[in-house]
């Protein structure tokens, strides 16, 4: 199989100097790569700036904001046989990018942001034979948000964890299935999740 992995957090720039971000370490993504590319297949690594490298035998495509990520996602799920959507989008960006640095005047600024594209929602639109795993991240009423995510992105499954998984060690998801059972329960280390989750995939949704 050839398998499309977003991780990392994408970056939105108010000015050529500071930007919006998500808080994300890129390795839950990462080890899920790492964890496919272990099992034999092809893996296709669209990735956010992180400060850890890419498992080796990757195709990498390094992204910075969230159109980067959506136009890069685009060109590249055609290809693959499904996606396993990992990365921490941005979901704001500013209204408009300043050319340089905006200087500082001594009092408080406001600046308007508006919604980025949603990357997996675009995928999903494309989807045709190939399959969609969705992560969600929730803080509050997880399960109704994560289905409301699988529905919405056209997802075959979604994982759902909690804010406790960022810059973290180790993780606990949940799987919900589209008809909104928990088919799937993982904990631990983010390689031994990955790995269970990846083999999990292989089996439940790429039907290897
Ligand atoms: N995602 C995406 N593009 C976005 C936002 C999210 O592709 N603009 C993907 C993520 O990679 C993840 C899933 O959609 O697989 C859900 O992301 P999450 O951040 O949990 O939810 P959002 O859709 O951003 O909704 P909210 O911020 O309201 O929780």
């Amino acid at each position: 199989m050839r398998v499309l992995i977003t991780a990392g957090p994408t970056r939105e720039y108010l000015d050529d100097v500071r930007y919006l971000s998500n808080a994300s370490s890129g390795r839950m993504g990462y080890a899920i790569a790492e964890a496919a590319l272990a099992a034999g297949h092809e893996v296709v690594l669209v990735t956010g700036p992180v400060a850890i490298s890419p498992p080796v035998g990757c195709e990498v495509h390094p992204i910075e904001t969230t159109d980067d990520l959506l136009n890069t996602c685009v060109e590249l799920f055609s290809k693959c046989d499904g996606v396993i959507a990992v990365a921490a989008v941005c979901d704001y960006r500013p209204v408009e990018r300043v050319a340089g640095k905006i200087t500082k005047t001594g009092t408080a600024v406001t600046f308007e942001f508006i919604e980025t594209a949603d990357v997996l929602a675009e995928l999903g639109k494309q989807k045709a034979d190939r399959w969609i795993v969705g992560f969600a991240l929730e803080s509050q009423d997880p399960r109704a948000n994560a289905m409301r995510k699988l529905k919405m992105k056209n997802c075959d499954c979604i994982v759902l964890n909690d804010t406790s998984a960022i810059a973290a060690d180790s993780n606990d998801v949940e799987v919900l299935s589209p008809d909104a059972e928990t088919v799937a329960q993982f904990r631990g280390t983010k390689p031994k999740v990955a790995s269970d989750l990846f083999g999990w995939i292989e089996t439940h949704i790429a039907g290897e």
